[in-house]
């Protein structure tokens, strides 16, 4: 226990990014904040940010706003999110709505695309808004979800999807990192398999990723593993507060080829011509249909200026001593009272959290939140040790780690 606690004041001697930890609101009373996987801590700058905000760019400026610079912000913030995190060129990530939503939005363009394809092929433990809007997709367009079966520990393996992947695919929907283990994919090799089992790319099935739990910790490089379709919500690694927008990749070799079935006046060509009928922008530009949430855009905004200041390669460095060091203080302390690791060992096939499985986990979560120790339970017996590299510190790994040893002895 000497040990580890020394060993962690070692690791957060030598962070180079541990001068960040002091750039995040304190919460009093939080001893360990272990979620930042569910929901990002707010920057010490937000406030200022978006006091300024109401004073002079809504409170001065006015409607004015719009044209000077909220009209553009969808896709001026995709790009930037394009080029710090997930390794797409400008012109195809837009933040727009729910990830929920644009995965709906995808998904049935998607399949529309072909419409000679009857499947759908999703892994039975994806995320639950995944699976659902595939279920309610495939049964619009009459067609069939097919179910991938992982391992709950080491998530989807290449070999399984290009076993089930057929010409009779339309689209392949996945996790990067799964939600539950923290398990990563790899990205290119399925994506690749994806195409030339299916067709080949642009002739076979479409790849959709969800990034909700990589981006922003972990380096995403999207148009270099070819892949189609992505989406990623923004308020757990880049911090942009609760129900901020989610965002959406489109392949530039999509665009004017895939129509997104929720056409709005805002995703229309000529947005204030008011013409009777719709017609799409051009480019990334048409996956909008609304008016976007410029509020739930601000907070992402400073955590970006972060990531890009620690580059998202140096993030993705202290993300694995992170989780590294939460599998040794497990080994030394949990794994003795019957606590199962539920994520892979190695920390290249993992994301950025940790989960570890005991059949006491429900009471012990809520014997911890009081006590300022926060992680998150995962029914039906997880609890998941979100880390986000930015925010904590190796002390507060091993402080929350400590705090699950004794509720369980209590
Ligand atoms: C993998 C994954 N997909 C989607 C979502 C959420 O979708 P939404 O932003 O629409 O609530 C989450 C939320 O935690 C998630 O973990």
């Amino acid at each position: 226990m000497t040990d580890l606690l020394a060993e962690a004041q070692g690791l957060d001697a030598r962070d180079p990014l541990a001068a960040h930890l002091d750039e995040f609101v304190d919460a009093p009373g939080v001893t360990a904040y272990l979620d930042g996987n569910s929901l990002g801590r707010p920057l010490r700058s937000l406030p200022e940010r978006l006091a300024e905000f109401v004073r002079d760019d809504w409170g001065t400026r006015l409607i004015r706003s719009w044209d000077e610079q909220w009209m553009d912000l969808p896709t001026e913030l995709g790009d930037r999110i394009g080029r710090v995190a997930i390794g797409a060129a400008a012109g195809q990530t837009v933040v727009a709505d729910s990830t929920t939503v644009l995965l709906y939005k995808l998904m049935r363009a998607a399949v529309a695309a072909s419409p000679d394809r009857t499947e759908i092929l999703i892994e039975e433990g994806n995320f639950p808004t995944d699976r659902f809007v595939a279920e309610g997709v495939a049964a619009e367009r009459g067609m069939t979800v097919r179910w991938l079966t992982a391992d709950p520990v080491h998530g989807v393996q290449l070999e399984d999807v290009a076993a089930a992947v057929s010409e009779r695919t339309a689209l392949v929907v996945l996790s990067h990192v799964d939600y539950r283990s923290g398990a990563l994919a790899d990205m290119k090799a399925i994506t690749d398999a994806v195409h030339s089992a299916s067709g080949g790319v642009g002739a076979g099935a479409l790849m959709l990723w969800d990034l909700c739990h990589s981006v922003g910790v972990i380096p995403v490089e999207l148009d270099a593993c070819g892949v189609d379709l992505a989406v990623g919500c923004t308020y757990k690694y880049l911090n942009g507060g609760p129900g901020s927008p989610a965002f959406a990749y489109v392949n530039a070799r999509h665009h004017g080829v895939l129509r997104q079935p929720i056409q709005g006046w805002m995703g229309a060509g000529d947005v204030f011509a008011m013409k009777s009928e719709y017609a799409p922008a051009d480019g990334i530009r048409q996956f909008i249909s609304g008016t976007p949430p410029v509020l739930g855009m601000l907070a992402m905004q400073g955590m970006l200026d972060l990531i890009e200041t620690a580059t998202i390669d140096g993030v993705r460095e202290k993300s694995k001593t992170l989780t590294e060091f939460a599998v040794r203080a497990f080994d030394d302390v949990l794994a003795p009272l019957d606590v199962r690791l539920l994520s892979p060992r190695d920390a290249e096939n993992r994301g950025g959290h940790v989960t570890i499985g005991h059949p006491d986990f429900a009471e012990v979560t809520k014997t911890l939140w009081p006590d300022g120790v926060i992680p998150d339970f995962r029914f039906p017996d997880g609890i998941r040790l979100g880390l986000s590299p930015l925010s904590t510190s190796h002390v507060e790994v091993l402080s929350g780690v400590l705090a699950v040893r004794d509720a369980l002895g209590s």
